[in-house]
C-alpha cells in the first residue's frame, strides 16, 4: 500500500513538475519543435544520427518540418536548434549567447580558454592570439617542418601500410607539443601520448567518474597529463624568475606565458597556464588531424586534384635544397593545395557544430529563446547546401577561387566572431607542411574503398583509415637505415 502511494506521490509531482514548466514557457513565444520526453528528448536520435554519419540528414528533416527555428531538447537541456547564414552569425557574433562546453570538459580541462569567461578570457584569450599570430608562426614554421620530418620518418618510412588517422594524431600532438613544451615535448609526447588520447576520448562522455569509463579513464590521464605539464612549468617559471631561460632562440608556449606574466602583462596563474596548455593540445591536434586524414582520403578518390597538388608541392621541393626546411613564403605558394584542404574542412568538418548559452532572453527572428536555453548550429546545414555550394557533395576546390563568391557566414570551419579559433594559421601551415612531405614522398591506396565514418562524435574513420603506400621519393640511405633501426630497437 505503502509503495503504491509513493508512486502516486511521485507521479503527481512528475506531471506537476511537467505542466509548471509548461505554464512558466507560456509566457514566452517559443520556436515550433518539441522537447520530446523529459530529460532525453532528442539526445539519442541524434547521437544515433551522428554515430551513423546521417546527421545532415536529421538536421535536415527538422528543418524542413519546423523551419529554420526550431525547439528541441538534448543532453538534457532544452535547445534551439537554429539554421542558414543569418542564424550563424547570430550565434557567432550575440553577446548575450556564452560559449557552451560540456560538464566533462570542465571537468577536464579546468579553467582553460574552452571554459574561461570575463577577466581571464580576455586576458588568455589576448595571450593566445599573440603567440598565434601569422608574424609569430613565421617564427616556429621550421620547427613544424622538422617535426613532420621527423614523424614521417619514424611512423611512415618504413611502412608498407600505415593507419591515417593514427599516424595524423600522433604527427599533429608532435607538432603542438614541439611548440608548446620546446625541449621537453619529446619526453612529453613519449609519456602521456596514450593519455593525450584518452583525454581527447572523454571530453564529450557522460560526465559520472567511475574507473574503466571514458570518463573515468579521461579524468586519471587528465590528473597525470596536468601533474607532468605542472612540474615542467615550475621548472621554467624558476628559469624566467632568475631570467636564466634562452633569450636567444624562440620562446616554447609555456616560457612566452611566464614571460609575460612576470612582466605583468596577465595576471593568471601557473595552474590556470597548465590547464590552458592541455586546452590548446586538445584543441590543436584533434581538428588538424582529421583535416589531415580526410584530405588523404579524398585525394584518394580525386587524381585531378591529387596530380594538381602533386605539381605544386613538387615544384617548391624542387627548388629547395635536401635537407633545406620549409618556410612561410613556401606554404604561401601552397594556393591549390589550400583550397583542397578548404574544401575538406567544408565536406567534413572536423567541428560539426557550435553550442552556446542564453544569458538572458534574448529574441531571434520573433521567437523567444529564454535564459539558460542551449542554441546550437550545425556547420554541415550551410556547408552542403547548394543555395550557397553548387552540387555541394561534389569535391571540387576550385570553387575556393574566389572566396568573395561565398556568402559571409556560410563556410565557418573555424567558427567566427570573438570566439573564432585562434588556430587557424597555425593549422593551415601545419597541414600544408604535412601535406607537402606526404605527396612528395607518397602515394597510397585504401586498404578499404568503402571504408564509411562516424562521428563519435569526433570525425573517426571506422577503421582509422588503413592505406597502402607507395614510394614516389625514395628517402636517403641514411634516413630509411636510420628509421630501421629506431623500429627494430
Ligand atoms: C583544422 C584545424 C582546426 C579546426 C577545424 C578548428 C576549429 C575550431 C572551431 C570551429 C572553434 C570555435 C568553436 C565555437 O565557437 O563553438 C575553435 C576554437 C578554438 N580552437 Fe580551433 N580549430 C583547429 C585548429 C586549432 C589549432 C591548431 C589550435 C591551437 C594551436 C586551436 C585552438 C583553438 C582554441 C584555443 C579554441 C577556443 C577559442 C575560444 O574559446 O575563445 N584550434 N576551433
Amino acid at each position: 500500500m505503502a509503495f503504491i502511494v509513493l508512486v502516486a506521490a511521485l507521479l503527481a509531482l512528475f506531471v506537476h513538475l511537467i505542466t509548471k514548466k509548461h505554464r512558466f514557457y507560456s509566457i514566452y513565444n517559443l520556436p515550433p519543435g518539441d522537447l520530446g520526453i523529459p530529460v532525453i528528448g532528442q539526445t539519442f536520435s541524434l547521437l544515433h544520427s551522428l554515430r551513423r554519419n546521417t546527421d545532415d540528414q536529421w538536421f535536415r528533416t527538422r528543418i524542413k518540418k519546423y523551419g529554420l527555428v526550431s525547439k528541441m531538447s538534448v543532453l538534457g537541456s532544452p535547445t534551439v536548434l537554429l539554421a542558414g547564414p543569418a542564424a550563424n552569425h547570430f550565434i557567432f557574433t550575440n553577446d548575450s549567447l556564452a560559449l557552451t562546453q560540456t560538464r566533462a570538459l570542465r571537468s577536464l580541462l579546468g579553467r582553460s580558454i574552452l571554459t574561461m569567461n570575463g577577466d581571464d578570457l580576455k586576458q588568455m584569450r589576448s595571450a593566445l592570439q599573440g603567440y598565434l599570430r601569422p608574424e609569430m608562426v613565421r617564427r616556429y614554421v621550421g620547427k613544424m617542418d622538422e617535426e613532420v620530418r621527423r614523424q614521417i620518418k619514424l611512423n611512415w618510412v618504413v611502412c608498407e601500410t600505415v593507419s591515417v588517422l593514427p599516424m595524423a594524431r600522433r604527427l599533429t600532438l608532435a607538432v603542438i607539443c614541439s611548440v608548446v613544451f620546446g625541449q621537453e615535448a619529446g619526453t612529453i609526447i613519449e609519456a602521456l601520448a596514450a593519455d593525450f588520447q584518452l583525454l581527447g576520448d572523454a571530453i564529450l562522455s557522460f560526465p559520472v567518474n567511475i574507473p574503466f569509463t571514458r570518463f573515468g579513464r579521461g579524468m586519471r590521464s587528465s590528473a597525470k597529463i596536468r601533474k607532468a605539464i605542472k612540474r615542467i612549468a615550475q621548472e621554467k617559471d624558476e628559469l624566467v624568475l632568475q631570467e636564466r631561460h634562452d633569450v636567444a632562440s624562440f620562446p616554447d608556449f609555456i616560457t612566452y606565458m611566464l614571460i609575460l606574466r612576470s612582466q605583468g602583462a596577465h595576471s593568471l596563474t601557473l595552474e590556470d597556464i597548465v590547464d590552458n596548455v592541455m586546452g590548446i593540445i586538445i584543441g590543436a591536434h584533434g581538428t588538424t588531424s582529421t583535416l589531415i586524414t580526410f584530405m588523404i582520403r579524398h585525394l584518394t578518390n580525386e587524381p585531378d586534384v591529387l596530380a594538381k597538388i602533386t605539381e605544386e608541392q613538387d615544384e617548391i621541393a624542387d627548388n629547395k635544397g635536401t635537407g633545406d626546411v620549409l618556410t612561410l613564403e613556401d606554404v604561401s605558394r601552397m594556393k591549390y593545395t589550400w583550397k583542397a584542404a578548404m574544401e575538406t574542412l567544408r565536406i567534413v568538418p572536423p567541428v560539426f557544430g557550435s553550442f552556446r548559452t542564453a544569458a538572458k532572453d534574448i529574441k531571434y527572428q520573433g521567437y523567444d529563446i529564454p535564459k539558460g536555453w542551449k542554441v546550437f548550429a550545425a556547420q554541415s546545414i550551410t556547408h552542403l547546401d547548394s543555395r550557397f555550394f553548387n552540387d555541394p557533395t561534389k569535391f571540387d576546390p576550385t570553387r575556393f577561387d574566389n572566396r568573395s563568391s561565398i556568402p559571409p557566414y556560410s563556410f565557418l570551419p573555424f567558427g567566427g566572431g570573438p570566439r573564432m579559433c585562434p588556430g587557424t594559421e597555425f593549422a593551415r601551415v601545419e597541414t600544408m607542411v604535412a601535406m607537402h612531405y606526404l605527396v612528395t614522398q607518397f602515394r597510397w591506396k585504401l586498404c578499404f574503398k568503402e571504408e564509411t565514418y562516424k562521428k563519435d562524435p569526433k570525425l573517426t574513420p571506422v577503421f582509422g583509415l588503413p592505406v597502402e603506400l607507395e614510394w614516389r621519393r625514395p628517402p636517403s640511405a641514411a634516413d630509411a637505415w636510420n628509421a630501421l633501426y629506431i623500429h627494430s630497437g
